[in-house]
């Protein structure tokens, strides 16, 4: 009846177990929810009504696939203010960056081709790929991202069709790729003739430290492809984000969309358009960065104060996670089960790893919760963990 590709699927048995995790008063560190106190709400209602009355029919008509071409020139030009290497032809709008995932599994991948990723990585991404047939190589990552060292030593015996990274604040680890590793993969790509996917979402909730740049702006070849989205800085319900790529490239992607859905919904390109437009966009950013800030020295400190010593963590200049490592013998999932207990829920590490490796490894989500139910769930997790031997 299904598919062939079908019978490979299985849902996330933890994902499952999170999902009947709505309960009130359960404080979760688990999903990668923006919080949902800043969303700009009373900005997008007059941005709405703006739209309605300026534009009125047509925001509410089918539109081109795309994407609505205000909207594509105020991105190229904060992505490319000189207007140097990007057009209007260039970028596509997407229905989040999850679709763009999607558009590039089925463009891209064949049953049975190699994609590479770092270890770990999106489990959003690890699904699409997986869904598509290919075979997932995880090459190893530290705290500055994929080793480029390992990546080359793995290029010698695969060939592999895309290589997935997430340059900045990656989900699950927070990590980034410091400018030199940049380098050293725009000059490994180059050798190569795989396509590299740099997943960008998290790039402007940055705390501390320089903006870097792309590496599709490094590079500027038509190997890369560049992805970004507003569900973490102004709200995951619009589903808007876009994909950046060499023209030819982009036309195929309009070709693929147009089979899964004709085009982004226009109503919402023209609310995210207008409040760019005349918005708060830039002050929500800054609000955006504050309160996370706050509230990751938040969840670093009480992991100091309540977490065992032998663990380790990492502290994040960006995005919405910090990335534990448990003394070996720690099953995450099995202290997931005595959190749960105790109404404080995150995600064990090991669902990020297409190996199944990592299971002393807890990701911790800190913009969704309060400085308040941050200190007290992580007391909770300390306790559970404390308490619970590592099976070594
Ligand atoms: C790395 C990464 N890519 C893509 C997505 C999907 O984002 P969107 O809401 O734009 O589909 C997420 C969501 O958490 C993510 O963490």
């Amino acid at each position: 009846m299904y598919a062939e590709r079908i019978a490979g699927l299985r849902s996330s048995a933890i994902r499952d177990i999170l999902k009947l995790m709505s309960r009130p008063g359960i404080i979760s560190f688990a999903g990668g929810l923006p919080a949902p106190e800043l969303f700009p709400i009373k900005e997008i209602g007059d941005a709405a009504a703006k739209v309605l009355s300026r534009h009125g029919s047509s925001a509410l008509q089918y539109s081109i696939t795309e994407g609505l071409i205000p909207l594509r020139e105020k991105i190229i030009k904060k992505l490319d203010p000189d207007s140097k290497y990007l057009s209007l032809e260039n970028i596509i709008i997407t229905q989040g960056s999850q679709q763009g995932l999607d558009l590039i599994s089925k463009l891209f991948l064949d049953k049975g081709d190699t994609v590479f990723t770092e270890t770990p990585s999106y489990l959003g991404a690890l699904q699409s790929f997986q869904l598509f047939q290919a075979n997932i190589f995880a090459i190893p990552s530290d705290e500055k991202g994929i080793q480029t060292e390992e990546l080359g030593k793995k290029l010698k015996t695969h060939r592999p069709g895309l290589l997935y990274l997430m340059p900045n604040f990656q989900n699950p680890t927070g990590a980034s790729i410091p400018m030199d590793r940049r380098y050293r993969l725009v000059e490994i790509a180059g050798k190569h003739d795989f396509m590299l996917i740099e997943d960008d979402p998290y790039g402007e909730l940055i705390f501390e430290g320089e903006k870097l740049p792309s590496l599709f702006s490094l590079a500027q070849s038509k190997n890369f492809i560049y992805m970004s989205s507003f569900s973490k800085t102004i709200a995951p319900g619009f589903r808007v984000a876009c994909v950046i790529a060499d023209k030819e490239i982009i036309k195929k992607f309009a070709i693929v969309k147009q089979g899964t859905d004709l085009h982004t919904n226009t109503f919402g390109q023209y609310i995210v358009n207008e409040y760019l437009e005349n918005g708060n966009y830039h002050e929500h950013i800054n609000l955006l960065r504050e309160t996370y800030k706050v509230r990751r020295d938040c969840m670093l400190s009480a992991m100091e104060k309540y977490f065992p010593k032998s663990a380790k963590w990492n502290k994040p200049a960006g995005g919405m996670f910090i990335w534990a490592i448990l003394q070996e013998g720690y099953d995450a999932r099995e202290i997931l089960m005595r959190c749960i207990e105790k109404n404080v829920a995150f995600v064990p590490g090991q669902e990020f790893f297409p190996d199944g490796s990592g299971k002393n490894t807890m990701r911790l989500n800190f913009s969704n919760a309060t400085a308040e139910n941050i200190e007290e769930g992580i007391r909770r997790i300390g306790e559970v963990l404390v308490k619970t031997s590592p099976q070594i």
